[in-house]
């Protein structure tokens, strides 16, 4: 037995899963998927062949002959679910499941038709990433383990299902259900599979996106990001040419768990990026830009998570620098590297988790999820970039992304290649400390601007009485407010907050960014005035970047944690099932 990735029970050496033929049902009132995969394996076939589940229930498997094939589900592992077994017959490449989805499957959320944005019809979709395509198929639920498929997926009438696959013919079903059909002919890994169901409208943005959202937030949703195809030709001109055939997205209901997901073909956005000024697009540009780092050269396991998220988060930030110039750029990076250091800081020096290589065995990777693989892993591409040269360094990522494309990559890997290409480089920077030693190297790269400096300067000065001109305060941009929030102490006088509010009506604020960066201050602060546009944000959202912040902050302090616990009974059955587990974990303690 060799298992390669310790957050799966997949073994190659047993086979390996290269094609799934998808049958699903879908029935909102038991809120059960009913389904019938099969499966085409490559390599060796036959005896023991693992699988991955999580909460689903077995009805039986059989070769495509009809031949039964005995199944055995262990007793699940909190982490990693049941391991299905199935006994193969000899040579046997073909195989059919039969299987059910549990109600609480953790990548579903079930939406009653209140929580959506018309009211009138329910609402299902899926999150997979990290380990939760599990809960939805049996499959080798490993980011090595690549396949293609084809899906059709049955659902009432009224309602769309859009999938991260292209779409095929859809078909009149009984009873007034309607049949969807997709094909995904790239190949992906488990956790980049996903679907959407519900009362959708779409609108075309370029000759390759479209958006689909709720109709009530059509109109919004295109103006916010009209500029897709813009992005999408910037990305190429970095990575090279866009090898999934179209960039569609969807803006999701509120309740979405993440800011965006880079789904293949079907990117899904939090409706908060809806701030009314396109302030908040960047959010688009960092999912598209996995359409090459993390879609075509995916991490090999959960540890090598920055490979993906570094890669990105890099690429995003030299989009901005395209569209919005070298300033924003650095005031995007001070913002994340600000990000970074309350991560590094929550997680003790030295953690373990500060390294951008990580250990997760035997953990849940939604637990140990934070800002560092992403902004550490920033910093660590944008010194190679900055040590390098950009043109010589921008070779290198092009050549990168076409020699692995279509495969997943372990950090070893990349180092191998790195070093091939551009040798001497990784001793240069000191590579080995940034991948495998906790913390933060001296040689970071530091983004400055003027701008950024006289902002920070006007939060760190507040405890000494500087206070921003209101006027000039009146005209600063999303990212200038961040910026400055982000300097200001944690805490502050009851008659500091007000003033705050009283000038610049942070409450109200529509940029969601600086609403919850204000809102953490203000709970902190034990600002009672602000405490009922907490406990409605605390309603509204279901992204965990503003969710677990301010619960924690809540919970943090004794006059709030009955707030926090309140506010949580009010709303824990709206959320998506990762935050809700997420919230538990901070409110437990
Ligand atoms: N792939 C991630 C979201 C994710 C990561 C989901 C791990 C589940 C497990 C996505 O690309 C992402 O990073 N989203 C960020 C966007 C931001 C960095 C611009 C988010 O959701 O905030
Ligand atoms: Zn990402």
């Amino acid at each position: 037995m060799s298992r390669p990735d310790a957050h799966s029970y997949t073994d190659f050496s047993q086979g390996r899963v290269q094609h799934m033929v998808l049958d699903l049902d879908v029935d909102f009132s038991s809120s059960v998927i009913r389904g019938k995969a099969l499966y085409r394996l490559a390599g060796p076939a036959g005896g023991a062949l693992d699988l991955d589940t999580r909460d689903l229930t077995i009805h039986g498997a059989a070769t495509t002959e009809g031949q039964p094939i005995d199944t055995e589900l262990a007793a699940p592992d909190p982490v990693l679910g049941s391991r299905l077994r199935l006994d193969l017959p000899a040579d046997c490449r073909e195989f059919v499941v039969e299987f059910e989805t549990s109600p609480t499957a953790s990548a579903l959320q079930w939406l009653a038709p209140a929580q959506t944005a018309g009211g009138k019809h329910p609402y299902l979709f899926s999150q997979c990433q990290a380990i939760h395509a599990r809960s939805v198929i049996p499959c080798q639920d490993s980011p090595l383990a690549r396949f293609t498929f084809a899906a059709k997926m049955t659902v009432p009438e009224a309602l769309t299902v859009v999938m991260a696959a292209a779409p095929g013919e859809s078909a009149a079903a009984e009873n007034g259900r309607k049949t969807f059909a997709f094909e995904m002919p790239q190949s992906i890994p488990s956790y980049l599979f996903a679907f959407t169901v519900g009362h959708l409208a779409s609108k075309d943005l370029g000759p390759r996106s479209r958006v689909y959202t709720e109709p009530e937030m059509l109109e919004a949703s295109a103006w916010e990001f009209a500029d897709v195809d813009q992005m999408l030709l910037s990305a190429e001109e970095i990575f090279g040419p866009y090898l999934w055939d179209r960039f569609d997205f969807v803006v999701m209901p509120p309740s979405f768990p993440y800011g965006g997901m880079e789904n293949p073909r079907l990117t899904f956005l939090t409706p908060t990026l809806l701030a009314g000024d396109r302030s908040l697009v960047n959010v688009l540009a960092h999912e598209l830009a996995h359409s090459w780092t993390g879609n075509l050269v995916t991490n090999a396991t959960i540890d090598d998570f920055w490979l993906n998220e570094g890669f990105t988060v890099w690429a995003e930030r030299r989009i901005l620098e395209k569209s919005d110039g070298v300033e924003a750029k650095s005031i995007s990076a001070a913002i994340g590297r600000n990000g970074l250091m309350d991560a590094m800081k929550s997680f003790g020096e030295g953690s373990p988790f500060t390294k951008l290589k990580t250990d997760g065995k035997g953990k849940d990777p939604d637990e140990f999820y934070s800002l560092v693989p992403y902004e550490k892993g920033f910093l660590l591409v944008a010194l190679l970039e900055e040590t390098v040269g950009r043109e010589k360094f921008d070779g290198f990522v092009k050549k990168y992304i076409e020699h692995f494309a279509f495969t997943s990559i372990t950090t070893a890997e990349f180092e191998e290649f790195l070093e091939a290409e551009l040798p001497g480089l990784a001793a240069q920077v000191g590579m080995d400390q940034w991948i495998h030693q906790p913390g933060l190297p001296d040689n970071a790269p530091v983004f400055s601007s003027a701008r950024l400096e006289s902002l920070e300067a006007l939060g760190k000065g507040w405890s000494d009485g500087v206070r921003p001109d209101v006027a000039e305060a009146g005209k600063w941009s999303a990212e200038d407010w961040q910026i400055f929030l982000q300097a200001l102490p944690r805490t502050l006088p009851a008659e500091d907050c007000a003033w705050l509010e009283e000038n610049f009506k942070l409450t109200e604020q529509g940029n969601c960014e600086i609403l919850s960066n204000w809102l953490l201050i203000a709970a902190g602060s034990g600002f009672e005035p602000a405490y009922e546009r907490i406990r409605s944000f605390l309603g509204e959202v279901g992204r965990m970047k503003y969710l677990k912040p301010l619960y924690m902050v809540l919970q943090e302090n004794e006059a709030t944690r009955s707030l926090a616990a309140e506010v949580f009974a009010a709303h824990a059955d709206s959320y998506h099932p990762i935050a809700r587990g997420g919230i538990e974990r901070i409110i437990a303690g």
